[in-house]
């Protein structure tokens, strides 16, 4: 394990946020992990891609990044394969080399950015499908009694970008692997609005999960900043889901309002409401509102965090005053 000082952290958060770390370590096995945090009782932050942070400014403690790789199938039911993943992995190339195998349950939440590790912790969710749909269990290093534990998928306690990892057991765990319970013979999910017309737009009407790989990406590339061109962390919000009165009460007064069915009520598209309160395209410095996904907050160039942050709050502020909604960011602020 190589330890540095005063480590930029630029080039590892999509943000593209000019940061320093006081301590930085990239850690490659779970035995240097548990020896890591058997010496060290310093502040930490564990790190993957960097594709859903914003750092406030210069962290003053160490920066682990997850550095652990390889995959292995480790059993098989009928119909099923599961895959165990090590949590250093890149998320889109192990979609990819799914879909290669054959094998379904992952396709639509292709060219995600970030890790694998990352991935249950907002239980990362697109086209109609998340994680936990495909989740089969995770192993994790407990910080506080200094043993790897099994969780399964009721443990994880997933939700609409959640999980028991950042509530209850939030900063408690680090995730080492993952497996993925994936179908030998998949059933591609295409009832997502913008993907159904995607695939339509090709003229599949039986589509393989190669195809529906291509159609999400080909989607993603269109309306989402590419992190290397344009520094993001995808949906800066949540969407927030609200009650089947507080949705009609909005509808009549909004009759533009894009909302989706959810078991709660209805989850409101905050991209819209962000959009019809006048923000998006907006800029201020290099601080910006995409101006293709308005739930989207960007970084033109030497935008600081705090810049960013200033910006989401006054699009909090304004988004509340105009509808009495109150939106939640998706991004974990550092
Ligand atoms: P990081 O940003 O490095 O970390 C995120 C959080 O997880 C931090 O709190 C970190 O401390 C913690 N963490 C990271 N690794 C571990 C670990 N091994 N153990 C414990 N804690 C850990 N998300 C979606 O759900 N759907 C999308 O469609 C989507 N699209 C995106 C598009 C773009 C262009 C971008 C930039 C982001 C998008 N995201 C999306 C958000 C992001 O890609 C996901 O949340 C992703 O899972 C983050 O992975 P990461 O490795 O970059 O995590
Ligand atoms: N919309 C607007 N204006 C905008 C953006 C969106 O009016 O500027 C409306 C449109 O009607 C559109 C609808 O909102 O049809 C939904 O937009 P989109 O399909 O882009 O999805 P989203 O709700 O904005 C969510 C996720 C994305 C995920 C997509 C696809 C959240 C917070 N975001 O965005 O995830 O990729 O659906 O499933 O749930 C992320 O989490 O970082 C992320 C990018």
């Amino acid at each position: 394990m190589l330890k540095y000082t005063y480590h930029p952290l630029k080039g590892l958060n999509t943000f593209g946020i000019e940061a320093y770390a006081r301590e930085y370590i990239e850690v490659q096995s779970k035995e240097s992990l548990l020896e890591l945090f058997s010496k060290s009782k310093d502040k930490h932050l564990i790190l993957g891609g960097g594709s859903n942070v914003l750092f406030r400014g210069d962290f003053d403690g160490m920066v682990i990044r997850m550095a652990m790789f390889g995959k292995k199938v480790t059993g098989t039911m009928p119909g099923k394969v599961l895959l165990e993943v090590s949590a250093g992995e890149d998320w889109d190339d192990i979609v990819a080399y799914c879909v290669n195998q054959g094998w379904g349950g992952l396709e639509n939440l292709s060219l995600i950015p970030g890790q694998v590790g990352s991935s249950p912790i907002q239980n990362i969710g697109a086209y109609g499908v998340e994680l936990k749909d495909h989740f089969h269990s995770l192993t994790a290093f407990d910080k506080e009694k200094k043993v790897f534990v099994v969780f399964d998928k009721k443990g994880c306690r997933f939700g609409y970008r959640n999980s028991y990892f950042k509530q209850e057991g939030k900063d408690r765990f680090v995730i080492t692997s993952v497996t993925f319970s994936l179908d030998k013979k998949p059933v591609p999910q295409t009832s997502y609005g913008s993907l159904r017309s995607e695939l339509d737009k090709a003229g599949i009407d039986n589509p393989e999960i190669k195809d529906v790989r291509q159609a999400v990406c080909s989607i993603r590339r269109n309306k989402l900043p590419d992190p290397d061109v344009l520094g993001n962390a995808g949906s800066f919000f949540k969407n927030p889901v609200v009650s089947m009165e507080v949705y009609l009460d909005l509808k009549k007064k909004f009759p533009g309002l894009v909302a989706f069915d959810d078991p709660k009520g209805k989850k409101l598209a905050a991209g819209w409401l962000i959009e019809n309160a006048g923000w998006k395209g907006y800029r201020r410095g290099d601080a910006g509102v995409h101006d293709k996904q308005a739930l989207v907050l960007v970084n033109h160039g030497k935008a600081t965090g705090k810049e960013i942050i200033q910006l989401a709050d006054d699009i909090q502020q304004s988004v509340l005053e105009t509808y009495s909604i109150r939106l939640d960011p998706e991004v974990n602020i550092i």
